[in-house]
């Protein structure tokens, strides 16, 4: 078993605290786009920026803040930012029309389908992503595709099935499951919509990253009207493949927001293939093999993704794994607040930065890493909530029968 402990922190030997250097891909003319579009999708509105004072002042730092991606187009996750934008760009190109002349429900409506006639968009997917596209293909009038690794949840098997797709689970894991799509788009001619990229497919994965960033953007809007709360210190990032990770830093940096601000890229152990990548220090990203098994879905992912690990290897200060309990705490605390917070329904990948905080705060064990990471009185810690129960499941497990507690955890 793996002897790490519960929490490894690694110090990113790579970060250049001088360069503000992105691509442009995330500069903020793109980013605008991005947000424009989404907003001309019919029942597009801001996910909720939470404030949590009360948590804040048990963790002895100045204010927690969390976004809210539970609550996105009652999807359940942030995942449909990216799909969206990149299956919308992509069929602005085979019309020839740029996204700028283009709303989503243009590009939904009977004439342009016919126009752009029949296309098949594969995908493979912890259960977010290819829930995402299935939901963007239907309402693109298209069809999708969707693989999904050994063990995933029947409710994701079943959320992705009724938003319209074709869906298989594989006898393999997560990066398998990518092979696949991509082996099935070349005989059958589909396109693949991605979350990660490769040699030779860059183009779709970078429109996912500029449609992630609208959360960004938004969260921006929202601080800033915030005149009570201080701009954040610390942001804590949870990393799979390492896409949305980057897309929030690259666009923190772009904008600009605190030269300062301290940025931790968290991912569980099993899945841990920014912290080996970050410890290689080779300038390279190296992946994490066998089963992936976490309880956190969303980050079970083996290979970082090229684009994203560029940006984290540049910028981000801090690369952390952790146990799985770290995140099942996260979630019960968003869950069930105290001192009159509002409760968060955060699922298992989404709740992990709230619950690596909360750890690192409250537990003595952690004085040295907190230390390591400026964390104290007067940090202001910004956490993206990336999901909500999408596996209602292991939610109830988790919140009304407090599995997966510290003492019984097989990942620590
Ligand atoms: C809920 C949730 N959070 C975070 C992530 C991580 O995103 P990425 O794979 O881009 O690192 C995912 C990925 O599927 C997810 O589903």
């Amino acid at each position: 078993m793996d002897k790490r402990p519960p929490i490894y922190v690694v110090k990113n030997k790579r970060k250049n605290s001088e360069s503000s250097r992105i691509p442009t891909y995330l500069s903020e003319k793109e980013t605008r786009f991005a947000k424009a579009f989404h907003q001309s999708l019919a029942n597009y509105e801001p996910t909720p920026l939470v404030t949590l004072p009360a948590l804040a002042r048990e963790l002895g730092v100045e204010q927690v803040l969390v976004k809210d991606e539970s609550k996105r187009f009652g999807l359940n996750a942030f995942k449909v930012l990216g799909a969206s934008y990149a299956m919308a760009r992509f069929l602005c190109e085979k019309l020839g029309k740029s996204t700028e002349e283009m709303t989503f429900e243009a590009l939904c409506s009977p004439e342009m389908r016919e126009q752009i006639g029949e296309v098949t968009f594969v995908t493979a997917t912890d259960g977010n992503h290819g829930r995402a596209v299935a939901w963007a293909a239907k309402a693109l009038g298209q069809h999708a595709v969707v693989y999904l690794p050994k063990g995933s949840a029947q409710q994701r098997v079943d959320a992705i099935r009724e938003a319209g797709a074709e869906v298989h689970v594989i006898n393999g894991n997560y990066d398998e499951a990518v092979c696949l799509s991509e082996q099935m788009a070349k005989e059958r001619g589909w396109q693949v919509i991605q979350d990660t990229a490769w040699e030779g497919y860059t183009t779709i994965p970078m429109w996912i990253m500029q449609g992630y960033t609208t959360m960004v953007t938004e969260a921006m809007e929202q601080l800033s009207a915030l005149t009570d709360t201080k701009q954040p210190t610390h942001l804590i990032l949870q990393a799979g493949v390492g896409s949305m990770a980057a897309a929030v830093l690259g666009h923190f940096v772009a904008a600009q927001a605190n030269k300062d601000l301290i940025t931790v890229i968290v991912e569980p152990h099993s899945a841990n293939c920014m912290v080996l990548s970050a410890e290689k220090n080779d300038g390279q990203p190296h992946a994490a093999t066998g089963e992936l098994g976490t309880i956190m879905a969303g980050l079970a992912c083996g290979e970082p993704n090229p684009m994203a690990w560029e940006i984290l290897q540049e910028h981000a200060d801090f690369f952390v794994s952790c146990a799985d309990y770290v995140a099942a705490n996260g979630m019960r605390i968003l869950a069930a607040p105290t001192g009159g917070d509002p409760s968060i329904v955060s699922g298992e990948s989404g709740a992990v930065g709230v619950g690596l905080l909360a750890a690192l705060m409250s537990k003595p064990m952690y004085h040295q890493q907190r230390e390591q990471l400026g964390l104290n009185k007067n940090s202001v810690v910004l956490c993206f909530s990336t999901e909500g129960d999408t596996d209602q499941d292991i939610y109830r497990r988790i919140i009304w029968e407090g599995a997966c507690r510290e003492e019984e955890d097989m990942t620590k």
